[in-house]
């Protein structure tokens, strides 16, 4: 049951065919098209179009293909332009001319703008439910080895020494705020679109609040043409998608990063890492890269809409098909992306191994700096200091804590009884007890907070 019309014969009509279908990805949301013909047909018979015998025909009809396609009975052919067609055809086959009284009032246009919604309507929820999972990974893991010690980078060179919990807490918020974004793109995209019709609504007395109810999705769209012709929801959930992989895949460089052998701070897991064929000591850490890959495609399925929409003129073009590949792309991929790394996080076995090592590292001269502006020397001037004691230590070879005390008292009469806590990486941790900052009781705070999220 093709509508196209075959001007050219039957090679060109082949060729056509092949090109205009979206079977292949409406399959995505089959059965969210038979829920939307539900709704629909029993929307029809409550304002009276449909009688009640109709109704119950075409009910039924469309209950018994929503099981053939969940046995594998009946599977959709590419004879048929898209699944509305072919669920069309279907119906008719098995109940007859009334099979035909599916379409009253409606349009492809409105039914494929619905089905998508619906797919959304679960798709979303399973998103947000993964990005749920990956940043209570990461709350787990800021309980179970937040406390470590290790250098805080800007420029990735050593700034600052912190805890691994701020660190890991710093993704944790943008997830977070990933999960919040989510969340109101879907509350502006959770509208019906069922019953504009092709673009003008219809004179049939249909009840647009009953199919939205009965589909559990918000209010009707209230312009006709902006129900079929939108996809600003699929703009945002996209981005949305988008920043999220890109999230994700700063924390999938930063897990490969540190599993180094430079870096040595982190091991993956079995599951989640790989060997090599050919050298048996690898370990690598596959699934972050993949992660932090799969956000470039995402990105694409962005730049793939936006581009599709861009210039679009009112109200429905057949250009709108092309909109599901890189949605469902997108979507589909936050979701996997997310639990993918979830299980990373998982898996991962933090060490102990940098609390030593930063004991009088250059990353403290922050903290002398610090101490001299505590005692009243201006802060820049402190910074001078701390910065020349840091060159001294480079000229002599040594760090900080090798620095002679007499050398050190050179410096400033204040800094030799004072040396050995400020050259302490922990406790420089334990005083930045700011809002926000690195010391346990804010690393704390913040995993409370956080957890509220649900
Ligand atoms: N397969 C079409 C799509 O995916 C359904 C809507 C077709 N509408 C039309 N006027 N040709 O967008």
């Amino acid at each position: 049951m093709g509508l196209l019309r075959d001007r050219f014969g039957d090679g060109a009509a082949a060729r056509m065919q092949a090109f205009a279908s979206s079977l292949e990805v409406d399959l995505e949301m089959i059965e969210q098209d038979i829920t939307g013909s539900l709704a629909h047909v029993r929307m029809l018979g409550e304002v009276g179009v449909l009688e009640d015998a109709e109704v119950e025909a075409l009910v039924d009809g469309l209950t018994e293909i929503g099981e053939e396609l969940a046995s594998g009975t009946w599977v959709p052919t590419d004879e048929h332009e898209d699944i509305h067609m072919a669920v069309e055809a279907r119906l008719t086959e098995k109940v007859g001319a009334v099979g035909g009284k599916l379409h009253t009032a409606r349009s492809r246009n409105d039914q494929v703008a619905t089905d998508v919604r619906l797919w959304l309507q679960q798709h979303v929820a399973e998103v947000r439910a993964a990005l749920i999972e990956l940043m209570t990974a990461l709350l787990d893991r800021v309980e179970a080895d937040g406390s470590l010690v290790i250098p805080g980078y800007t420029h990735l060179q050593r700034g600052q020494p912190i805890l691994l919990g701020h660190h890991l807490l710093a993704h944790a918020w943008a997830i977070a705020r990933d999960i919040g974004r989510l969340d109101d793109a879907w509350k502006r995209a959770n509208r019906s679109p069922l019953g504009a019709c092709a673009m003008a609504g219809t004179g049939f007395p249909i009840d647009r609040d009953v199919s939205a109810d009965l589909l559990g999705l918000g209010a009707p769209i209230d312009n006709a043409m902006d129900a079929v012709a939108s996809r600003d929801h699929a703009l945002e959930i996209s981005a949305t998608c988008a920043i999220a992989c890109t999230h994700m895949s700063r924390i999938a460089e930063e897990l490969v990063l540190w599993s180094t052998a430079e870096f040595a701070l982190v091991r993956h897991g079995d599951s989640y890492s790989t060997g090599s064929s050919i050298m048996p000591q690898k370990r690598n850490a596959d699934a972050a890269e993949l992660v932090r890959g799969r956000a470039a495609r995402v990105q694409g399925d962005l730049a793939a809409l936006l581009s599709l929409l861009r210039g679009q003129p009112m109200a429905y073009n057949r250009d709108l098909q092309e909109d599901r590949r890189a949605l469902f792309d997108a979507v589909r991929s936050t979701h996997d992306s997310a639990r993918v790394l979830a299980g990373t996080i998982q898996e991962l076995q933090f060490v102990d191994r940098f609390e030593d090592e930063l004991h009088g590292d250059f990353s403290l001269a922050t903290e002398i700096a610090d101490a001299l502006a505590g005692a009243a020397v201006p802060f820049r001037e402190a910074h001078g200091i701390s910065a020349r004691m840091v060159r001294w230590c480079e000229e002599h070879g040594c760090n900080l804590a090798g620095m002679p005390v007499e050398v050190t008292a050179e410096f400033h009469a204040s800094l030799p009884d004072h040396m050995a806590e400020l050259l302490d990486p922990r406790a420089a941790t334990a005083r930045r007890t700011s809002r926000g900052g690195t010391a346990q009781s804010e690393v704390d705070r913040q995993v409370a907070a956080l957890r509220q999220l649900s």
